[in-house]
Order: structure tokens, then sequence, then C-alpha cells
């Protein structure tokens, strides 16, 4: 039994060998125990799968397909902000629906976590991410990760105008990203002019009374926050923001509120790989989004976030080589939210 004599004598002698080792050590939490690793472990993922062609660019949006099919980029940012990559991380690709918990996020922030749950939903579909039949079966949740939820999302932005709405989601992923973000205009254009399914999409949420804003307003913001050109080094710094409770570790600017982070988390590790989500938790134990320009980020909480940018995707449109690294690190790291991840 430890009496709280010996509990003294304990906390003592533990301060005294604490700041024998100088002022480093004396100040600030442990450092994070896996740090050491962290260049090898990108280093070794991009080695691993560089050189691999599996998958092909989206398609669905003509100018994705202009994209160099063999960039790759892998990178680690942790919640103080120190980067460890590899590869092309600041080649600047369009977001796509990466994008989409962030504005799910702005959401919470301007309202409730409680109004996104209630007026989007957040039951993952298990179907793919433009699915017209998850949106007829699920009419009262369509999750904010997939594109009917995420253009609901926009929808629900609280705005004056267009401009103001759109203003509102740029400034929102800038603030995540820690830096100005813009628009990509050719993505912009090469995916409005051939938006006829998430059209479609935007106007049945509208007839049902789940979609919040004038139907082709929701659908260009939409449009125009998915055109975002971010680099891999960017979404790292994006999901480290969410790493480290909502607080940008550049600006140290608080984007969202604390207390919304675990929500949001939640819903990414249930939806945000679409149909391939179980698998994906199963292997790699990480709430992350993808999106079709071939990022993807994922968030060890409290910790760090990886992120990869690689164009080529697999059938559910999530990139191949950056799925296949970011869950090598989580692996190799042991950081799965569940307990280590062999993978
Ligand atoms: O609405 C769309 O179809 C695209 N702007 C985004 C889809 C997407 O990124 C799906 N992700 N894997």
């Amino acid at each position: 039994m430890i009496t709280s004599r010996k509990i003294s004598t304990v906390t003592v002698l533990a301060a005294v060998a604490t700041l024998s080792m100088g002022p480093a050590f004396a100040r600030g939490p442990a450092p994070d125990p896996a740090v050491k690793d962290f260049q090898r472990v990108v280093d070794a993922a991009y080695v691993k799968y560089k050189d691999l062609k599996d998958g092909k660019n989206a398609d669905y949006i003509p100018i994705l397909t202009e994209t160099p099919s063999d960039l790759f980029g892998v990178v680690i940012v942790t919640k103080d902000g120190k980067v460890y990559s590899a590869g092309d991380v600041d080649y600047k690709f369009s977001i796509q629906s990466v994008s989409k918990p962030f504005t799910a996020a702005l959401v919470m922030s301007q309202q409730s976590p409680e109004v996104l749950r209630e007026k989007i939903g957040v039951e993952p579909t298990g179907m793919a991410f433009n699915s017209k039949l998850a949106l007829a079966i699920y009419e009262n949740s369509v999750n904010p990760l997939v594109n009917a939820g995420a253009i609901a999302a926009v929808s629900l932005v609280q705005a004056t105008s267009e401009q103001d709405r759109w203003n509102k989601v740029q400034q929102n992923l800038s603030d995540f990203a820690g830096s100005p973000l813009t628009v990509l205009e050719k993505v912009y254009d090469s995916e409005y002019s051939t938006a006829w399914g998430n059209r479609g999409i935007a106007n049945l949420l509208y007839n049902w009374g789940r979609l919040y804003s004038d139907p082709e307003e929701a659908l260009r913001v939409y449009t125009r926050q998915c055109s975002v050109g971010v680099s891999a080094r960017d979404l790292g710094m994006m999901g480290a923001t969410l790493a480290n409770g909502g607080v940008n570790p550049l600006t140290r600017k608080q984007v969202m509120p604390a207390k919304d982070v675990p929500e949001l988390l939640a819903v990414m590790a249930t939806a945000g790989f679409y149909d391939e989500s179980g698998d994906w938790m199963y292997t790699a134990g990480l709430p992350a989004k993808t999106g079709v320009g071939g990022g993807i980020v994922a968030v060890v909480p409290g910790r760090f976030a990886i992120a990869a940018f690689s164009p080529r995707l697999n059938e559910a449109g999530n990139s191949v080589r950056s799925l296949k690294a970011i869950r090598d690190i989580a692996g190799e790291l042991g950081v799965g939210v569940f307990g280590p991840n062999p993978n």
C-alpha cells in the first residue's frame, strides 16, 4: 500500500529528476512517444507505394483526368504544427469531398451539433457518395459526408447572400488550413457544367424540405467548395487542427469549439470512406475523409494528422496509394483509436 508520505516522497523525487533533465523537460506536456518514428514511417510508406499504378483518375469531372497520375505525397502534421513529409506535398489539387467535414464543422460552430444531426442526419449510408438510392431510403438522414448531406450543409450555413455564403465557407476552410485557400477555377467550370447528378440531388432535397437555401445557390457554393485547391500539407494542417481540439497549430485560432470535435470525428469514422468506411476502420482504425481529387486526411485525436495525395482512385472513389500509405503509417505507429491495428 502506498502511504501519503510515500506519495509525497515519490512526487518530490520525480520533480527533482525532471528538473535535473533541464528546462526543455520541465516545461509543457511530454513529447509524443511516436515522434522519433514520424519521418521514418512517412519515408517508408512513400517508397513502398511510389511506383504503384493501381486505380485511375476520376473522370466524371472531366478535368480531373488531366492531373498527372504519378504525383504522390505523404505527410504527418503534429498538433503543434511540425511537418514530416515525402514526395509531392505542395502540389495544389482540388479538395473535393475532403472539404465536407470542415463545412459540417462550420454548421456545428455557427449553430450546434444538434442542428447537424436533426437537419441533415449522421447515419452512414453504406452507399456510394453520389447515391440517389441512399437519398430515397434515408430521406430524413442524408449524412454530411456524402454529396446530398454536404450540399445540405452548405445550404445550412448562416449567410445573407450567395456571396456571403461562399465567403464563410472559404474562410472556414482557410482557417482550418491556417493559410488562404482559393478556388481552382478550371475545376469549378468543369464540375459545375457537368453537375446534373448533384443538381438532381439538390432539387430532391429541396422538395423534401431537407435543403435550406435555393437549390441552385447551394449547388454552386458546394461545387466551389469542392474546387478549392489544397496541397497534402494543407490537408495535414486541417487534420492537425482537428487533432488539436479545433485550434489551428499555425495561427492558434480556435476554428471550431473543442467540445464539438469528438462528434465530427465520429461522423468521419463512420462515413469518411463511403461504402468502404467499415473496411477502413477495421484496417486503419482512424477517423478520416477522402476526396476524388486524390486527397485523404486521417486524424489521430489529440496528437496529429496523416494526409496523402495521389490521383488514382479505386472503385469507391478513394485514392489507392493515399489509402495504403495512411493505413500503413497508422499500423506502424500503433495509433488506431481502438488500439493498435496490425492491418
Ligand atoms: O460532388 C462531387 O461528386 C465531388 N465534388 C466530390 C465527390 C468526392 O470527392 C467523393 N470522394 N471520394
